[in-house]
């Protein structure tokens, strides 16, 4: 299928060249900006982009007009989708302005969605966004593009082939200064979802210091500046049993994120050095010492990233299946954010995810 796709949302993930690889031999790094992954697949054309920052709008065609010599740029993004009338519309505008951009593709007639995670700052946004692509039979996926990272990916083929036993414990390690809860966590949550296979149940957070007031209403600004948003240990309970702890307050090193899943019979662990799998054998449990071993895991992948990510819209908007990354998805991330957050005005207990409709109905977008 060839398909024409405009983005909305040019800043450097919407619009960057793609980097080096580590050696000139191995062409470009895996690409990190939507139109870097557009370029990357042959039957997608970008016919257009969108900023309301005129100087974002010329480095955009500066960089890409030579690929795409017929590219055009807009300041408004309905007027871009009335005119282009793209198949397929990425949006990478700041966290808070999602809503409104999905809603102007749909009305476009755009029938596939890539959207920036999250998906919303709010419960409220994120109901009306599901319910617009359900309506009109789009297929929107969101770019939490862990969810096309190949550890991860193989992470959950050997949890599901029964290779660690009955899956039981996660343990997300992030930080940093930019440990913003809607803007970073937000990747940590979902691959947390994403690996547990399940629906969380409930949720007992702590916000970072300086923030045990920041109420249950996202205060950010679209996921600049850390000082709105908090950092937050928090620990997630699914219904299929796994446990999830999750650390990343600001006063920690930003050092990558590490993950490690812990099943009955044994662990995989993922950071920056690959993926392992730890194994332990017991002679006798009561009164010697296991043998660990420690055995990489190699996973084999032609692409990753953003770029697996379109390339599993346009398969799934092809065969009419879902996408890696549904919207439904994307909303149980917001509503665990939305658990954090009540669970420290609440004075740091536990909250029940059902108890969440009846409570942020009418939080302000
Ligand atoms: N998936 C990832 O790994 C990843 C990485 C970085 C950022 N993101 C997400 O991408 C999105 C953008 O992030 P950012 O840091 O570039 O944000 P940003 O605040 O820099 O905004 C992105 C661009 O949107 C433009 N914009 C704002 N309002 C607009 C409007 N109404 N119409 C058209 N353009 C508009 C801005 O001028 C800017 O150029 C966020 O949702 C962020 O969470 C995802």
């Amino acid at each position: 299928m060839s398909c024409r796709i405009a983005l909305v949302g040019l800043s450097w993930i919407g619009a960057d060249l793609p980097g080096p690889a580590s050696d000139p031999t191995l062409g470009t790094a895996i690409p990190y900006s939507h139109a870097a992954a557009v370029a990357a697949i042959p039957e997608l054309e970008l016919v257009a982009g969108c900023d309301i920052v005129a100087a974002a709008r010329d480095t955009f065609r500066g960089r890409w007009s030579g690929r795409y010599p017929g590219l055009r740029v807009y300041g408004d993004y309905a007027e871009m989708l009335r005119t282009e009338k793209p198949e397929l519309v990425a949006v990478a505008t700041p966290d808070h302005l999602h809503r409104r951009v999905v809603e102007a593709a749909v009305e476009a007639g755009a029938r596939g969605i890539f959207c920036e995670k999250p998906i919303a700052t709010t419960l409220k946004d994120a109901d009306a966004m599901v319910a617009v692509v359900r309506a009109a039979g789009v297929t929107m996926s969101v770019n939490y593009t862990r969810r096309w990272f190949p550890e991860f990916v193989e992470a959950r083929r050997i949890v599901r082939a029964g290779g660690i036993g009955r899956l039981s414990q996660i343990v997300v390690q992030m930080g940093g200064p930019r440990s913003m809860l809607f803007r970073n966590h937000t990747h940590a949550i979902d691959l947390v979802n994403f690996l547990a296979e399940s629906e969380p149940v409930w949720v007992w957070a702590e916000l970072e210091p300086g923030f045990e007031d920041y109420g249950i209403a996202y205060a950010g600004d679209g996921g600049n500046d850390p000082a709105t948003e908090p950092g937050a240990n928090y620990y997630i309970v699914y219904a299929n049993g796994v446990r999830a702890y999750l650390s990343g307050m600001k006063d920690t090193a930003g050092l990558d994120t590490g993950v490690t899943l812990t099943g009955k019979d044994a662990r995989i662990v993922i950071d920056l050095e690959g993926i392992r799998l730890h194994s332990v054998h017991h002679e006798d449990i009561r009164t010697k010492p296991g043998v660990t071993t420690i055995q990489p895991i190699t996973p084999r992948w032609t692409m990753a990233g953003m770029q697996a990510g379109l390339r599993d819209l346009i398969d799934s908007m092809d065969a009419g299946h879902e996408p890696a990354s549904p919207p439904e998805a994307a909303r149980t991330t917001v509503a665990v954010i939305q658990a954090i957050l009540m669970s420290q005005a609440r004075g740091n207990v536990p909250v029940r995810l059902e108890e969440l409709a009846a409570v942020v109905q009418g939080t302000p977008r």
